[in-house]
């Protein structure tokens, strides 16, 4: 690395062997390839004999990758990492017999989480969540999605959302939140599901609106009816708050179509995805969030349709759902392996997964999830042989170098 004087471009990197995803198949790649950032954007992209002049003139540092791989930062499209506690014990009881079901109809399940994120103080909570984030960002993570949910009164859910943000102001990733209240009825609405979702939505929505990028709710026989989420969807629309929806998991609800008739952004899950919903979501654009860490956790054996959505044309993302009760999971390149062994993705599916198609999950695509002039400089140098071999491994982590908006991080 050197520097010169008058560069055009803040940075150079060029010596890379670059992934852009940004072709609608493979990985977009380019040999030799160079990127300039401009202002924490990238501000070319292409091989290095395209570049407009010798690296020396054209900006005032040069990286040199040494031929590693570049990829666009990842992103973690859908995560619940603010909470407090573990449910490690509920790993026992499943192990015993009992179904997560089981335990969530005795009081357990989301609401034991609840019951500990309620009593954690603001620090304690970002201080258990952060170390769950630091995880992620080790292997090359520069967007995260984080949801409330384990707050159900408005002080606690206000709570989880501003850790959620704070985590974003103190480490180099970019949060998204979104407000999941329709998560579990909490135990002041005991038997009273609809009294808890018109309190949702005329008193705790409004107030939450400014800490949330979109909405989310569980729909599902032991969560909320397609029925209430649609009411918690308009409530939604009159925030202006796109929409997401856990849907389909444990029971075809006709979440997916409920979903993709609000122009949600994604639908999440999908084990039991019908072919009418698959139709629904191709027809709206709507994102399939695939998640086999809950797959996995919950020893399910439904597949979600993955032969029907990419022969539907249905972007497929993939995440780590990280919970503590389905997805104790911080680790994105587990689900790149998982997504494949798994469900049936090719490499350059499940990578897309968690690049391109994760931005679009976001609301991002014009930001971020590939390597193109104008979105953000977020990319990782990877010390490998070929992309491929990032969903091909199980643990380690072969990330380098990771930029966030232009500057090193790591
Ligand atoms: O995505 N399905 C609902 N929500 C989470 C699980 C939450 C929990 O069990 O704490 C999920 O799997
Ligand atoms: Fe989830």
């Amino acid at each position: 690395m050197y520097n010169t004087d008058d560069g055009r471009w803040d940075a150079l990197w060029v010596n890379a062997r670059i992934a852009t995803m940004g072709a609608a198949t493979g990985y977009g790649t380019i040999e030799d390839g160079a990127l300039a950032v401009k202002d924490g954007r990238i501000a070319f992209v292409g091989r290095a004999d395209t570049l407009p002049g010798l690296p020396e003139t054209l900006a005032a540092t040069i990286h040199d990758a040494g031929g590693l791989w570049m990829t666009p930062g990842l992103i973690d499209c859908h995560t619940h990492l603010v909470y407090a506690g573990t449910r490690a014990r509920e790993f026992e009881m499943r192990l015993k017999g009992k179904s997560y079901a089981d335990i969530a109809r005795a009081g357990g399940g989301i609401l034991s989480t609840v019951k500990a994120t309620r009593a954690a103080s603001e620090q304690e909570l970002y201080a258990q969540s952060e170390k769950r984030l630091q995880r992620l960002l080790a292997e090359g993570v520069t967007t995260v999605e984080i949801k409330s949910g384990y707050g159900l009164d408005l002080d606690s859910e206000l709570k989880m959302l501003r850790v959620a943000r704070n985590l974003g102001k103190h480490y180099p990733v970019t949060v998204k939140t979104s407000f999941l209240g329709a998560h579990a009825v909490p135990p002041e609405f005991a038997g009273n599901a609809e009294g808890y979702v018109t309190q949702l939505c005329d008193v705790m929505l409004p107030a939450v609106a400014e800490l949330a990028d979109a909405v989310d709710g569980f729909c599902e026989s032991i969560g909320f009816s397609a029925k209430q989420m649609e009411r918690v969807f308009a409530a939604a629309r009159a925030q202006g708050l796109r929409v997401k929806l856990h849907a389909e998991q444990l029971s075809d609800q006709g979440g997916a179509a409920l979903a993709a008739k609000h122009n949600a952004l994604s639908a999440d899950h999908l084990e039991y995805l019908s072919e009418a919903g698959v139709r629904a979501m191709a027809e709206a654009g709507t994102v399939a969030v695939l998640l086999p860490g809950a797959f996995y956790y919950l020893k399910e054996t439904k597949l979600p349709p993955v032969a029907v959505l990419r022969a539907a044309g249905v972007p497929m993302a993939l995440a780590t759902d990280c919970n503590p009760g389905t997805s104790p999971v911080t680790s994105l390149l587990l689900m790149l392996n998982m997504g494949c062994l798994l469900f049936g993705l090719t490499p350059e599916e499940a990578l897309a997964g968690v690049t391109r198609h994760a931005a679009r999950a976001l609301g991002m695509a014009q930001d971020a999830g590939t390597l193109e002039e104008g979105k953000r400089a977020d990319f990782v140098l990877w010390d490998i042989e070929h992309p491929s071999e990032l969903c091909a491994q199980l643990g380690g982590n072969p990330a380098k170098v990771i930029v966030k908006e232009g500057v090193v991080r790591r």
